[in-house]
């Protein structure tokens, strides 16, 4: 087993490791990937502030999102069809998260469904919801959410309409994948992930087959997902959710200030300050650049979270310092998954909280409730003075 010191390590036996139509759906954004790849080169332009000489003994990442206890300040992202990135990929990586003390957030369109999830856990978990035409379903999904005891609502608002992702056309994505000339070579080196896929009865969207009328097949399931998403969504519809739901909201993929004070004005418990992973508007601005302007414009009044682009604990500390209440990694642990399973999942978390822990502490801090803005050096204009 080689041995993993960073989440670079664990994209690498991933990508060995998994069918390369969903190693390509995760490792994507859309259009250009600009926005994709500034996720991650904007972190890098903000340093880190060296202090000496501090006691580094008791330190802490324990903290709260949402006034729920957290190990750290990172909850683990929804991501659709993380069932075909490792088989019962849900289970497993909710059972990680879990264990580690930090929230799982299932996604609406995951491959195993919200039953199995609950089933297969302990504590409760957040549920991410999509917006669907057809209320009917969506208020039956909440209702299910409900009934699985999940302690979060995670509202998407930044994907009424799927972005184009160059490399899941022309790789035809299907889900469950079907073999095809196109990529029966590939399949043949990814036996762990057949075998796995074999074993598991969880091969198709479990919270929808089977929930809505005429859904039991696959072929009418890819023409609904993709005509199912409703382009109405609006900010009433957004109250309407929240008194079917009745508990706590966040809202994903906010990344305007004007947009925040609309979250704070529904009545939201936090937003995602979020770009979708760069999966969605390409050309837009980085979360971490988008952070500082809602901070100062809504900061105060609610909690706000952050995703997009986050692959170490320093990172997560980068966001925590610019006053993000919590974070959330996608990639990042979809890597662990695919590489190895729960085990994988554990070993994404463990590096991210060292990583965390240790800078932190050569920042000079013990608490990850003590860091703040003073442990950052930011260039001038990183928020950018756009005309
Ligand atoms: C769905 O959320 C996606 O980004 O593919």
């Amino acid at each position: 087993m080689p041995v993993i010191t960073e989440i670079e390590d664990l994209r690498r036996i991933y990508k060995r490791r998994t069918p390369k139509m969903f190693y390509d759906y995760c490792e994507s954004g859309s259009w250009s990937e600009q926005t994709f790849r500034e996720n991650m080169s904007d972190f890098d332009q903000i340093r880190l502030r060296q202090r000496v000489a501090v006691d580094m003994t008791g330190r802490s990442t324990a903290t709260q999102m949402i006034g729920q206890d957290v190990a750290m300040p990172v909850a683990l992202a929804p991501v659709g069809s993380t069932g075909m990135q490792h088989p019962d990929g849900e289970i497993l990586a909710a059972r990680a998260a879990e264990k580690f003390g930090v929230p799982y957030t299932l996604s609406t369109m995951s491959v195993c469904s919200v039953e199995a999830v609950a089933e297969a856990t302990t504590k409760p978990f957040w549920f991410q919801m999509y917006t669907m035409r057809d209320h009917g379903f969506m208020k039956r999904m909440i209702a299910r959410a409900k009934e699985a005891k999940c302690s979060a609502l995670v509202l998407t608002l930044d994907l009424q309409i799927l972005a184009q992702r160059h490399k899941d056309l022309k790789n035809g994505l299907s889900i469950p994948l079907r073999p095809s000339l196109h990529n029966i070579v590939d399949l043949a080196t990814k036996w762990r992930w057949i075998a796995g896929m074999a074993r598991t009865r969880n091969r198709q969207f479990g919270n929808i087959v089977g929930h809505i009328d005429g859904i039991s097949d696959m072929s009418s399931l890819s023409a609904w997902a993709a005509e199912s998403f409703d382009p109405k969504l609006d900010w009433n519809r957004v109250k309407e959710i929240k008194k079917d739901w009745g508990g706590p909201l966040i809202l994903k993929g906010i990344l305007d200030a004007e947009d925040a004070k609309m979250a704070l004005k529904v009545g939201a418990d936090a937003i995602i300050v979020s770009n979708h992973g760069g999966r969605q508007l390409d050309g837009a601005i980085s979360s971490i650049r988008a952070l500082p302007e809602i901070m100062d414009a809504v900061g105060d009044k609610i909690e706000v979270h952050l995703d997009s682009g986050i692959r170490s604990g320093q990172d997560v500390l980068k966001a925590v310092a610019l006053g993000a209440k919590g974070t959330f990694i996608g990639r990042a642990y979809i890597y662990g998954l695919g590489a190895m399973g729960q085990q994988g999942v554990t070993k994404a978390l463990e590096v991210i909280h060292r990583e965390l822990d240790m800078s932190m502490a050569l920042c000079g801090r013990r608490e990850i409730g003590s860091v703040d803005r003073d442990i950052l050096l930011v260039p001038e204009g990183f928020s950018g003075h756009w005309a």
